[in-house]
């Protein structure tokens, strides 16, 4: 395994690895988050929808049924939710969690948390009660094309902790996919801010594809800037960054 650490203008290194495809990354992103499991089991993970870690999440299952990996004393907050849909709702996170993780894993339910209440309303005590837990060990990331960690769009605040947004037209569409049409996709959600993102203890940023390329060059190798609202990892202490080669593709050599 080969790590290319880089100085960013952050000043801070990152963690930097490309991997040849998505199976490869999503091998690697599981076994370096299952490392920190293994070492503590009453581990608090961060946790992300999307695409990106559908495949971390497939061989965490499997190590789980192989007796390799457990999550029975973990504790897991995801990143966000959509506001307007129900928990049952098959498109809601915690619906998407349930599908590709929770279901297959040995994880205690009552043990993982979204950022709304039990009316389905924004839960703004997020923070505190991730705080209560002593915060987030390990925090899981994925990126969107215009740079967005969980919901926070271009031009965020750096210093927000959990709080409403209202989605850009961009974002409905490129999460449109998963749904029938992109009218189907909600208006708003709330979502974990930039200051809830930087105060986890680790961070591991995941991208696959080209048309990642863009938004990692201009979060890694950039300014930090609101611009890129990912560009903030730049100066947190302990992040890694998992690609594959299309999406590291205009990183320097
Ligand atoms: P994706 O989404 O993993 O489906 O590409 C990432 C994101 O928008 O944060």
């Amino acid at each position: 395994m080969k790590w290319n650490c880089i100085a960013s203008k952050g000043l801070i290194p990152l963690r930097i690895h490309v991997e040849k495809d998505y199976e490869s990354l999503s091998e690697l992103a599981a076994s370096v988050v299952a490392y920190d499991i293994v070492q503590n089991p009453n581990i608090v993970l961060g946790m992300a929808t999307g695409g990106t870690p559908i495949g971390m999440y497939k061989v965490w299952v499997n190590q789980v049924r192989e007796g390799n990996l457990s999550f029975r004393e973990a504790t897991t907050f995801n990143l966000d939710e959509y506001l307007g849909l129900d928990a049952t709702h098959p498109k809601s996170f915690r619906f998407f969690m349930q599908e590709n993780l929770f279901k297959h894993i040995d994880i205690n339910i009552n043990r993982t948390f979204f950022p709304i209440d039990d009316m389905n309303q924004p839960f703004f005590e997020y923070d505190s009660l991730i705080q209560q837990e002593s915060g987030i060990d390990v925090q899981i990331l994925g990126i969107g094309r215009n740079g967005h960690i969980g919901f926070n769009e271009p031009g965020e605040d750096f210093n927000r902790l959990t709080h409403v947004v209202e989605l850009t037209e961009s974002t409905r569409q490129a999460n449109a996919r998963f749904f029938s049409n992109s009218e189907e996709v909600p208006t708003h959600a709330i979502t974990m801010g930039l200051a809830s993102i930087m105060n986890a203890k680790k961070v591991v940023l995941l991208a696959s594809g080209v048309d990642k390329s863009l938004a990692i060059y201009n979060s890694i190798s950039g300014e930090v800037s609101p611009k890129y609202p990912a560009s903030i990892l730049q100066q947190h202490p302990n992040c890694t960054v998992i690609l594959d080669e299309d999406a590291a593709s205009l990183l320097p050599k």
